[in-house]
This record gives C-alpha cells, structure tokens and sequence, in this order.
C-alpha cells in the first residue's frame, strides 16, 4: 500500500518524485508495473519492506523492516542498463561513508565493509511501448538486526546500526543518496562514459587483489587487473591469460 509521496524540484532526474510503500514484492517489480502508467523519468519506489526481494544471479534479497529498499527508472538514450548499475555502486558507497562506514566497491557493484556485504544493486533493461527503460533497484542494510538475515548470509553481510554507533532514519540516508545518484545520473548522461569508468575504477578496491569468479561450472583464480573500457572486470589468471567478465560469483581471495 501507498503511504506516501515526496517530490524535489531541486534534483534533476532521480528522485524528483518518490512514491513510499508500506510494503511491496520488490520495489523493481513495482517501478515496472508503473510503466504502464505515464510516469516522468526519474520516480522512486521506495518500500519499508519486500516480500519477495529480488538480487543478481536470480538469487532472492531478505528485506526485512529497517533495510532500505529503492528502485529509480530512468530512460538513457542509448541501452547501457549494465553499465548504469555498475557506476551506482559509486553513489551507493559515498552515501555509506557519509553515514560513518568506510565502504569499498565490490566488482561489479556490491558495496562491502571489512569483506562484509552492506548494500546490493539489481539492474534491469525493459522496453514498454518500444521506450527502452533501465530500473535500478538498491537494497542497503540500514537498521537491520543482522540476526533477521538469513543464516547463510549473515556472516558475509553487515549493517550500517552494527558498524555506526548512531541511527539514521531511512528517510535521511534515501535523501542523501538519491542526490548522489541524480548528479552521477546526470554526468552519465551529459560526460563521456570513459571518464566515470575512470572514476569507479578509482573507487573499485576488487583492483590489485586475488580473486575466483566462477560462471556454471567453471572457475578461474587469478588477479583482478583493471576495468576494460567496456566495464568488465579484467582479470590475469596464474598463466598470465587476460580474461574479461561482466558477470559470474565474484570471491576475493586472501
Ligand atoms: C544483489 O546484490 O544481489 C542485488 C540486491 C538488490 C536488492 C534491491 S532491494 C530494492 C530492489 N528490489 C529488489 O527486489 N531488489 C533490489
């Protein structure tokens, strides 16, 4: 249910109107249905809680009350969904270091604290109407207890209430972040895309470190090298092999 709507003339695109629920299935699901409706570049769906939150690899996302879980939609020009939810890995991780944790940025776009998971993004490219529409869904763990996470994910995940000693409404940290996500929104669109890949490579701590990543069955070990110009994560294998990934389950080695 509907509980709300703030709008902000003062932001560009993102987050000039965000619509608040109670609770949805999941926020990118609710941000498609909108598309049926004319609803201008740029809406938030915002949910307290999802009851069927989605991640990346079709995995599912706990979302219990006191997480943060947002979706924008915006309409880019050209069909780069892909690459839009991998530089939102960057404004997720500075409105996580304005809130007092030093978060780093995951390949491809996890935001992690101490090798701990905080925030998750899901991506997705739809067309309605032949309009190609990109939804970013982001998931932070805000005020949640990390014993309401489920066993499996809790030694790998974290909560900004478990690392900061001070609560920040969801309210606060959503305003902030969607300022961060407006400005990035607007250099992805008016800048060219090798000057933020610059940036995220600046801000991704994958770079330099030992890493697996396996797609189905295969798995190769080696050393995460750099960003290609193309977004994907170059990685050197023990042969001295470059390999180039979009996606696959990304593990950091000690
Ligand atoms: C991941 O790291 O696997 C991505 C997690 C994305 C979770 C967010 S929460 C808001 C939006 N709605 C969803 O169902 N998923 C995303």
């Amino acid at each position: 249910m509907k509980i709300g709507e703030v709008h902000d003339a003062n932001r560009k695109t993102v987050g000039r109107t965000i619509l608040h629920f109670d609770a949805v299935e999941s926020t990118n699901e609710t941000a498609k249905e909108l598309l049926e409706s004319d609803v201008e570049e740029g809406l938030v769906v915002w949910a307290d809680r999802q009851v069927a939150g989605r991640g990346r690899h079709g995995r599912a996302w706990a979302s219990p009350l006191g997480g943060l879980y947002a979706s924008f939609m915006v309409r880019p020009k050209e069909a780069h969904a892909w690459l839009l939810g991998l530089l939102v890995g960057m404004p997720v991780v500075k409105a996580l270091r304005h809130f007092g944790v030093f978060a780093g940025l995951k390949y491809p776009n996890d935001a992690v604290y101490q090798n701990r998971k905080i925030a998750g993004i899901l991506s997705e490219g739809v067309y309605r109407h032949d309009v190609y529409h990109v939804i970013v869904g982001i998931g932070v763990n805000t005020n949640v207890d990390l014993d309401k996470l489920p066993p499996d994910v809790q030694p790998r995940a974290t909560t900004l209430k478990r690392e900061v000693n001070l609560f920040v409404a969801n309210e606060e940290f959503l305003d902030y972040l969607l300022n961060q996500v407006d400005d990035l929104y607007s250099r992805y669109r008016n800048t060219r895309i090798e000057f933020l890949l610059k940036d995220y490579r600046g801000q991704c701590t994958t770079i330099g470190k030992r890493v697996s990543v396996t797609i189905g069955k295969e798995k190769l070990t080696g050393k995460a090298y750099d960003i290609a110009t193309n977004g994907a994560l170059i990685v050197v294998d023990d042969q001295g092999v470059k390999h180039e990934f979009f996606e696959g389950a990304l593990e950091i080695l000690k």
